[in-house]
């Protein structure tokens, strides 16, 4: 007998408001949100039950929105929809990340995901990429060509895509931030005027680390003893390879991971 039953997630959304199962969740075909990924979102990292970094990623949901000339970004809503979201899907038994995103449309969609283990050592392929001006300061909808540089790298047998613009300049991975340590011994990343998103774990590692902004080039990172990238979703995660040349998993990345753990520690039992 064929089995045609739709295997439901255990994730939940909010549409405008509205708690339910994020499967049943629809919104009209017609929202430019969806036509021409013209809206902003967020993703926010869940620790047992708790967002982490929530007023950061909130400010930044203004600024996109702002960037983006979007009416509004309904912050108090989502402010008083994310709790009531976040019990619903199990409180404190609830570990993984909160999609947030407001659509051309004017709607408001909350989304729970599963939190994907990211293991150390990611091998990074590089992909020739120039960032879209315009879009500085905007974590948009518009993100087709970030997941493809991903493709593209994984077609290559990559685990994710290295950045790199037509000259020569490395920017970040296509959901995550660089840092390297330079042949010096400096810790570094690129500056956000190179037209990379304003991370905020970039921001926090910043405020924690001694660590230099500085534009970067390939040959540069190919001669870093280590590298890593950070995100909401990946914390630091160390870089086992760029194209051909290996990395170590050295003392400043592991100083990076714990330095960052403990502070993510220390804020959520603030809030907790
Ligand atoms: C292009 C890009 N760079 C960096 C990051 C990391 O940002 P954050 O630390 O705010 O998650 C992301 C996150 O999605 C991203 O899309």
């Amino acid at each position: 007998m064929a089995d045609d039953t739709v295997t439901k997630t255990a994730e939940l959304g909010a549409l405008d408001g509205r708690i339910a199962p994020s499967d049943e969740l629809t919104i009209p075909v017609t929202d430019e949100g969806l036509l021409r990924g013209d809206g902003v979102f967020e993703v926010i990292r869940v620790y047992d039950g708790t967002a982490f970094a929530l007023a950061d990623h909130l400010d930044r949901l203004e600024r996109s929105g702002a960037n983006l000339r979007l009416p509004e970004v309904f912050r108090s809503e989502l402010e008083s929809e994310i709790p009531e979201l976040l019990d619903a899907r199990g409180g404190r038994d609830f570990d993984g990340s909160l999609r947030i995103v407001i659509t051309r449309g004017g709607r408001r969609l909350l989304l729970t995901e599963p939190a994907l283990p990211k293991p150390p050592g990611v091998r990074l392929g590089i992909v020739t990429y120039a960032p879209t001006r315009v879009l500085d300061g905007v974590k948009s909808l518009s993100y087709a060509a970030n997941m493809l540089c991903t493709r593209l790298a994984q077609e290559r047998g990559f685990d994710e895509a290295l950045l790199v613009t037509p000259h020569g300049r490395v920017l970040e991975a296509p959901t995550s931030t660089l840092f390297w340590v330079a042949a010096d011994g400096t810790l570094c990343t690129p500056p956000l005027d190179e037209h990379i998103l304003a991370s905020i774990t970039r921001d926090r590692v910043l405020r924690l680390l001694d660590v230099e902004e500085r534009p970067c080039l390939t040959d540069t990172l190919m001669e870093a003893g280590e590298a890593f990238l950070a995100s909401t979703i990946r914390e630091v995660q160390s870089i086992g390879a760029v194209e051909d040349v290996e990395f170590e998993e050295g003392p400043r990345t592991r100083e990076a991971a714990s330095t960052f753990r403990a502070h993510v520690e220390a804020e959520l039992a603030r809030a907790g």
